[in-house]
C-alpha cells in the first residue's frame, strides 16, 4: 500500500521503517524533506522511502497516518488538503484535557479514521515481540473496512491488533493503560507491553 507518515520521529519513523520492509511505500510528510535527519532516515530504510512536503506525502497515500505532537493536529490537518474517503490513522495524543481522537475526528473532513499505534511506546512499537508473545496493540473506528485494512497491516507488523470495539471503550482503555503506565514504568521503563489473553478471536485476520 501507499502509506504517508504524517511525522517522521519515534512513532513515524518507527512506523515508516516497518512497513517500508514490509514492502509498502512509505512517504513522510515533512516541514522540511531535505533535512539531514530526513536524509539518515530514508537511508536507513531503503528504497521504499521518500520524503515531501506534508502535502503532496497524503496526496500519495492511500493511508495517512498522523503522527505529530498532539498539539499540531490542527495545524496538519489543514495542511494536508482533502482527506475525502481516505483512511486517516490517528496515533497521536494530547495532553491538555481534550481527546486527540474527538478532534481528529472532528477536523479530518470526509476520512476514514482509525484510531491505532498509540497505546503502545515507541520502543514496543519497533519491537513488539516479548518472549513468544507479541504486545496488543488496540484500535478503534466506525468504517469496518477502513478497520479492516488497518488491522492487517497491524498485524502484518507483529502487533497482536485488538478492536476495543467503540470510541468509548477506546477512551476507557486509554485510561486503564495510563493507569498501568504510572504504575509499572518506575519497574520496566518504557519497554514492555500488555497482552490481552483471550480464547474468542472476535477481529478478521
Ligand atoms: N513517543 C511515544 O512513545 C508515543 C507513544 C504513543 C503516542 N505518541 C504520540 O505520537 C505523536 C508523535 O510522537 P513522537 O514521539 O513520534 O514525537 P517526535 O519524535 O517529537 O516527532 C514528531 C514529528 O512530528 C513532526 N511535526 C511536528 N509538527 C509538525 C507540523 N506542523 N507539520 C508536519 N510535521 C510536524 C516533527 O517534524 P520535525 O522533525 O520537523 O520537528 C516530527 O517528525 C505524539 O502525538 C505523541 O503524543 C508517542
Amino acid at each position: 500500500m501507499n502509506i504517508a507518515m504524517i511525522g517522521s520521529g519515534h512513532i513515524g519513523g518507527t512506523l515508516g521503517k516497518a512497513w517500508a520492509a514490509k514492502g509498502h511505500r512509505v512517504t513522510f510528510g515533512s516541514r522540511d524533506p531535505e533535512s539531514e535527519r530526513m536524509r539518515a532516515l530514508l537511508e536507513s530504510i531503503g528504497p521504499n522511502a521518500a520524503a515531501a512536503p506534508v502535502k503532496e506525502a497524503a496526496a500519495f497515500g492511500e493511508i495517512v497516518v498522523l503522527a505529530v505532537p498532539g498539539t499540531e493536529i490542527e495545524r496538519v490537518l489543514e495542511e494536508v488538503g482533502d482527506l475525502r474517503r481516505k483512511i486517516v490513522v490517528n496515533a497521536t495524543m494530547l495532553f491538555d484535557g481534550r481527546s486527540a481522537d474527538a478532534e481528529v475526528r472532528r477536523l479530518a473532513n470526509g476520512a476514514r479514521v482509525v484510531r491505532a499505534f498509540h497505546t503502545l511506546t515507541w520502543e514496543a512499537l519497533a519491537n513488539p515481540r516479548f518472549g513468544g508473545a507479541n504486545a496488543t496493540l488496540f484500535m478503534s473506528g466506525e468504517d469496518e473496512e477502513a478497520k479492516q485494512t488497518v488491522f492487517r497491516l497491524g498485524a502484518k507488523a507483529g502487533f497482536d491488533m485488538v478492536d476495543a470495539g467503540s470510541t468509548e471503550a477506546m477512551a476507557e482503555i486509554e485510561k486503564a493503560l495510563f493507569s498501568f503506565w504510572t504504575a509499572l514504568s518506575p519497574q520496566f521503563g518504557r519497554d514492555y507491553a500488555i497482552r490481552v489473553l483471550r480464547r474468542k478471536e472476535a477481529q478478521p485476520s
